[in-house]
């Protein structure tokens, strides 16, 4: 494909859209992996602006894999207490432990760190090594789906993080799900096949639907691990169900009747 096919200028554009648009986020400052993959485990199903503090307090205390890999997993779970989904703050500790041990596993093997799937191994090599690999979150998966239906054109020489991370702040705020502004200086507009046939809102990838949150294990789970926080033990018998499921995963450790956060069961 030429540079100057219609499908590659709309690349062009992209990529010049984030220069003038894209957001100045704190992992984007860096091309460390470990910062990388810290911020994108946490962007997972977290929003952007919840995320960012908490990057910046987690990155602060445990710059490197090693210095979280020799944390207690007590204080690991404390320091992600209100981001939801635990069990990533687990998976983060026990990668940072590989990663102490062994360095980082062969490019082609990042999926071999506990937590990381597909999405997060794309990120790792698009945001920290600028590998031309697109991480496909559904936010790019939506764009690609309405403006290059017929897949993704590719990305010049040298310019994967850029490529990556204009779609992710595309995809959020532009070509969003239910308030596309294609109108509203959208950089793709011109030649989308989607807005042309007026389908822009019809074009949507599934998202990985999430079950309802209110009376969800997932909550009750929250719930039992918020006393836990605050009064250092609850009763199993006040949620039998969402305690064996936090034991199961290690997020917290029985002691007799009573459910103690790791933390205490190590000491
Ligand atoms: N969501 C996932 N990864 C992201 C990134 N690097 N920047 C903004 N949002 C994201």
């Amino acid at each position: 494909m030429s540079r100057t096919d219609p499908e590659s200028r709309a690349v062009g554009a992209l990529i010049r859209w984030y220069g003038r648009e894209g957001h100045d986020l704190p992992w984007r400052r860096t091309r460390d992996r470990w910062a990388v993959l810290v911020s994108e485990v946490m962007l997972q199903s977290t929003q952007v602006s919840r995320v960012v503090p908490y990057y910046e307090a987690w990155m602060s205390r445990w710059p490197t894999a090693a210095d979280l890999a020799a944390a207690p997993l007590g204080d690991v779970l404390a320091q992600w207490q209100g981001l939801g989904y635990p069990r990533r703050a687990r998976n983060l500790h026990a990668a940072a432990a590989v990663i102490a041990r062994d360095g980082w596993p062969p490019t082609d093997r990042l999926t071999d760190l506990p937590g990381v799937g597909a999405y997060t191994a794309a990120a790792v090599r698009c945001f920290a090594d600028g590998e031309a690999v697109l991480p496909e979150d559904v936010n790019v998966r939506r764009v690609i789906a309405r403006r290059f239906p017929g897949g993704w054109p590719g990305t010049p020489r040298g310019r994967g993080w850029d490529v990556g991370q204009a779609l992710m702040d595309l995809g959020r705020e532009v070509c969003s799900a239910r308030a596309p502004r294609c109108d509203d200086g959208c950089p793709l507009r011109k030649g989308c096949p989607a807005a042309d046939a007026g389908v822009v809102h019809e074009v949507t990838p599934r998202a990985r639907r999430q079950g309802r949150y209110e009376g969800s294990l997932r909550q009750r789970r929250g719930t039992l691990l918020r006393a836990l926080a605050e009064q250092g033990r609850a009763p199993v018998s006040a949620d039998p169900e969402a305690a064996e499921s936090l034991v199961d995963d290690g997020l917290a450790e029985r002691r007799g009747r009573s459910l103690v956060p790791v933390a205490s069961a190590a000491r």
